[in-house]
């Protein structure tokens, strides 16, 4: 089955072409534009720029798939009969529109056999970019489409290949769903979530522990422009604690919170924390980079061993097999080690996705459409998708 996927959930616009079967998944074409610089002066994702530039970025980069999997066709005159439906479908993305009749009415339907794009949770100025033009593919090239959960693609992100850092040189792997052993927990781990997930089987997902608060990526991000590191803050943060993580003595003593560390609960919060780096960052008379640095580890140390805590106590409570991770914090070095370092203590498997696949981007997006329809013997075509900003399992 080949699957165009199409990803805009927050400030990456990503497309790709995957194509899968039962024990097989192949990257035909891949790429994503990040608008991270853009946003950088707000210190956060800015919607309406978000929207804009999703517009912008999504023809250009379905052009680029479509001519790294040679799927390519020009046609000798342009084909404007659907015009007028476009139009209605893309009646709030006129920049779109625009590009759309440019570029693409002259192109032979590629041969796809289902568009997924991503339906939520996320920014729905942005969603809606990429849900509409998914049904102006979906209506020109005469291809069904289907929503995806964006936190079911982090999920869905561990079955992609694993081979080498360079998303670009990712090329074929096996796909085999049973080689997740079932009941798994999924810590996921991004900007806007922070959640602990039983995963009974693919597709049966149930939270069972959550931030009251900021995602841990929230607080990465809040924290490094209270340090005063650019956006997104969560590599920021993670590179200047590398510098000092292997040094033995040190000359300043900084001590943060662990929050929630030791409640019954599988639940996180994260936003005290942050708060706690604020109020450090105000009493010090003056910030140098020895301290801001130590600030950055302590604040990593205080979020790792939260994290790592609390997932070890559901995995032992939910007695699960497998421990799957997903989401743009799980590109951190020092989680992911700390979390390598327990699954072997417990002695179970342990699921992360490559660092590169580890934040946004539209390879997981097929997956997870693939895994929705990989039950069902059809596929039904979801024309009425709407953005689910606030979408849960
Ligand atoms: O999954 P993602 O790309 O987008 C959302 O769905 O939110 O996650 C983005 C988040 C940002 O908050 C970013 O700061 C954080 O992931 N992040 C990291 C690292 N790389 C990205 N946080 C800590 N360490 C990292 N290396
Ligand atoms: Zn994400």
């Amino acid at each position: 089955m080949r699957i165009l996927s199409i990803e805009t959930s927050c400030d990456e616009t990503a497309i790709s072409l995957l194509s899968i079967s039962k024990n097989k998944i192949e990257v035909l074409g891949d790429a994503l534009a990040s608008q991270a610089k853009l946003h950088e002066e707000y210190g956060g994702v800015f919607p309406n720029l978000a929207r804009r530039e999703h517009q912008k970025n999504s023809i250009p980069l379905l052009i680029k798939v479509l001519k790294e999997s040679k799927s390519l066709k020009v046609l000798k005159s342009k084909d404007e009969s659907k015009l007028n439906k476009l139009k209605e479908i893309l009646v709030r993305e006129p920049e779109l529109l625009e590009h759309m009749t440019n570029h693409i009415f002259n192109i032979k339907a590629p041969k796809i056999d289902l568009i997924a794009v991503t339906k939520g949770p996320g920014l729905e100025p942005a969603l809606w970019v990429g849900i509409s033009f998914a049904k102006a593919l979906s209506e020109l090239w005469g291809i069904p489409m289907i929503g995806v959960n964006h936190m079911e693609g982090h999920i869905a992100s561990i079955l992609l290949p694993q081979n080498g850092s360079q998303k670009s040189k990712v090329k074929s792997k096996k796909l085999n769903a049973t080689q997740v052993l079932f009941p798994a927990l999924s810590l996921l781990v991004s900007g806007g979530h922070t959640e602990l997930v039983l995963v009974k089987d693919w597709g049966k997902y149930k939270v069972v522990g959550q931030t009251k608060d900021d995602a841990v990526g929230e607080a990465f991000d809040k924290a490094a422009r209270i340090l005063g590191l650019p956006y997104p803050g969560g590599p920021q943060i993670s590179a200047l604690a590398e510098t000092i993580r292997n040094k033995e003595n040190k000359s300043i003593e900084i001590k943060l919170p662990r929050p929630m560390m030791h409640t019954k609960d599988f639940d996180f919060s994260f936003s005290g924390l942050k708060t706690a780096v604020l109020y450090m960052v105000r009493d010090i008379p003056e910030m140098t980079n020895e301290i801001k640095t130590e600030i950055a580890k302590e604040f990593e140390d205080a979020c790792v061993e939260v994290l790592i805590h609390k997932t070890k106590k559901a995995i032992e409570h939910f007695k699960v097999k497998a421990l799957i991770v997903g989401g743009g914090v799980s590109a951190n070095k020092h989680l992911r080690s700390n979390l390598q370092t327990m699954a072997n203590e417990i002695g179970i498997d342990l699921h992360i996705p490559d660092k590169a696949l580890s934040t946004d981007n539209a390879i997981m997006i097929a997956i997870a459409g693939y895994l929705n329809v990989y039950k069902k013997k059809k596929i039904v075509s979801q024309k009425n998708i709407r953005a689910e900003g606030h979408l849960r399992f």
